[in-house]
């Protein structure tokens, strides 16, 4: 069986990768829909070796689809997830809009493919923040063994999460600089170009970022426990594509740094490259940047506690942070449900 597949946001940053992930991993798709804004209708994205024709979201007939793939921004998710569900079309939203609604699935395969199944009360399922995806693929084998009391990380954003006009931004501005010429910032509120950024998205009332609190919210929810706490601090980094994350957690029981490299080196998702000589780690750009594993290295226990453990963790951002995990929702969800 196939199944008609609406993508919203084509052509942007996540919903090229989306395209070119249906088709890598084969998923059984009848018509695709390439949707966005006016501004881009009619355009062409590629699609399978030809052309998709981009349709403006707002005139298109959701009852042609069985699935969508939204990535087009939280206020676009907002209109047209509920006007689509409403037509029929399961939906999976890579936005925040509906993160934190307790009907609505917030899923990462490898962490909690079982919470799929809510989807029947909206048809909408959650795709979460990229920097949380990949923390609890990395962190769920270690929770499972020994628990976890703990988590503080430090983030390492790449810009290709902001999408394509912060792709340009970082283009630009390190061409300018390395010519010598004045910059001025626009998507980001500093120089991005040889700098770090420490704020990804709006300030929150108790100083914390938006995406900071988004990392606090969605590990509870996806792990399904109130009771982890998490202590973020979110920064963008001139990269292109790959986050990499110092993940510093406290477990319940001890756990030691062999034990963990045997899980993780045993855990879905995960690729371990941890060898304590020069290089002998996973980067964003050397490992992460296209390719779909969650990387993990520099794991050691830490020496200030007792049952502290520390990781660094890589992945690609606009991939498993998005995109992919987006699609192996789907796949589960026609595997088992639809
Ligand atoms: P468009 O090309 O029409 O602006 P990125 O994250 O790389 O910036 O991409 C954002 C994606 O979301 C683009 O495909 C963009 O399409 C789409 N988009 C943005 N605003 C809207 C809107 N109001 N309605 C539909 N699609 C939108």
């Amino acid at each position: 069986r196939s199944y008609n597949v609406a993508v919203l946001g084509a052509t942007g940053a996540v919903g090229e990768t989306m395209l070119s992930i249906l088709e890598e991993r084969n998923f059984p798709v009848g018509e695709v829909y390439a949707l966005a804004s006016s501004r881009s209708a009619g355009e062409r994205v590629e699609f399978k070796g030809s052309y998709l024709t981009v349709q403006d979201v707002a005139e298109f007939d959701f009852s042609k689809a069985q699935i969508g793939l939204f990535s087009a921004g939280a206020s676009v998710s907002a209109i047209y997830a509920p006007k689509a569900a409403a037509a029929g079309c399961v939906v999976v939203d890579n936005t925040s809009c509906f993160r934190y609604e307790a009907d609505i699935p917030l899923v990462v395969p490898e962490v909690n493919p079982d919470a799929i199944a809510q989807y029947k009360t909206r048809r909408i399922i959650a795709n979460p923040n990229c920097s949380t995806i990949q923390m609890l693929v990395a962190l769920k084998p270690i929770y499972d063994a020994v628990g976890i009391e703990r988590i503080n990380v430090c983030t390492y954003q790449a810009v290709s999460g902001t999408g394509k006009k912060a792709i340009e931004e970082l283009s630009h501005q390190t061409a300018l600089l390395l010519n010598g010429k004045p910059i001025k910032p626009e998507v980001y509120p500093k120089q991005i170009a040889f700098n770090a950024l420490p704020q990804i998205d709006i300030f929150m009332d108790n100083g914390y970022t938006k995406e900071e609190m988004k990392m606090v919210w969605e590990t509870r929810k996806i792990m399904g426990d109130d009771s982890i706490q998490v202590n973020p601090t979110t920064v963008r980094v001139p990269v292109f594509y790959g986050h990499s994350e110092a993940v510093h957690i406290e477990t319940r029981e001890k756990i030691t740094a062999e034990q963990a490299r045997d899980l993780l080196s045993r855990a879905p998702g995960v690729t371990v490259i941890d060898e304590r000589k020069p290089g002998g780690y996973p980067t964003a750009v050397t490992e992460a940047a296209g390719h779909d594993a969650v990387f993990v290295g520099r794991i050691r226990e830490d020496i200030s506690h007792p049952r502290g453990l520390n990781l660094w963790v890589v992945a690609d951002n606009v991939r498993k942070g998005a995109a992919l995990n987006s699609i192996q929702i789907a796949e589960v969800l026609v595997k088992t449900f639809i």
